[in-house]
């Protein structure tokens, strides 16, 4: 069996509030299960939990989620975020407004409306290098033995 990731917990100021935005531009499904609202997204369920339950953190630290989609659940995001007035961005930057091509397929980021979570949503993985990398301030991995990095 491949490994794959489960589920992942979320913390938010309104869990259902989250999830429903989650669920909602992604035109996917919720349902509570616990003190969770889950979203349920490929073999992962994101899993809204409300801060206050929460009895590791006293605090919202934003989360990165990425999330891949066919093409035409992309077509389905990007109405969903006009339908909210949510800025897509190219870059994780946030600098530039609209949809990249980084890595042959179309990916962009936004901060969440409920709790300023990052989510991007990207239409073809992560392979080599991206494509317009000076938009995308791409820096190769640096060596760290090597002199002056
Ligand atoms: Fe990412």
């Amino acid at each position: 069996m491949a490994v794959s990731l489960n589920h992942t917990i979320v913390l938010s100021k309104d869990k259902v509030a989250a999830a429903n935005f989650l669920a909602e531009i992604l035109g996917l499904e919720t349902n509570a299960w616990g003190p969770f609202i889950r979203v349920h997204t490929g073999e992962t369920d994101i899993e809204f939990m409300n801060i206050e339950d929460s009895a590791w953190n006293d605090h919202i630290t934003p989360q990165h989620l990425c999330f891949l989609l066919s093409e035409d659940e992309m077509d389905v995001l990007l109405k969903g975020l006009r339908r909210h007035d949510v800025q897509p961005y190219e870059d994780m930057f946030y600098e530039e407004p609209g949809v990249n091509n980084y890595y042959g397929g179309r990916g962009c980021y936004i901060r969440d409306a409920v709790d300023g979570h990052l989510f991007e949503f990207i239409t073809a993985p992560y392979e080599g290098k991206p494509a317009n990398i000076e938009k995308g301030r791409w820096r190769d991995p640096v060596d760290p033995t090597a002199v002056g990095a």
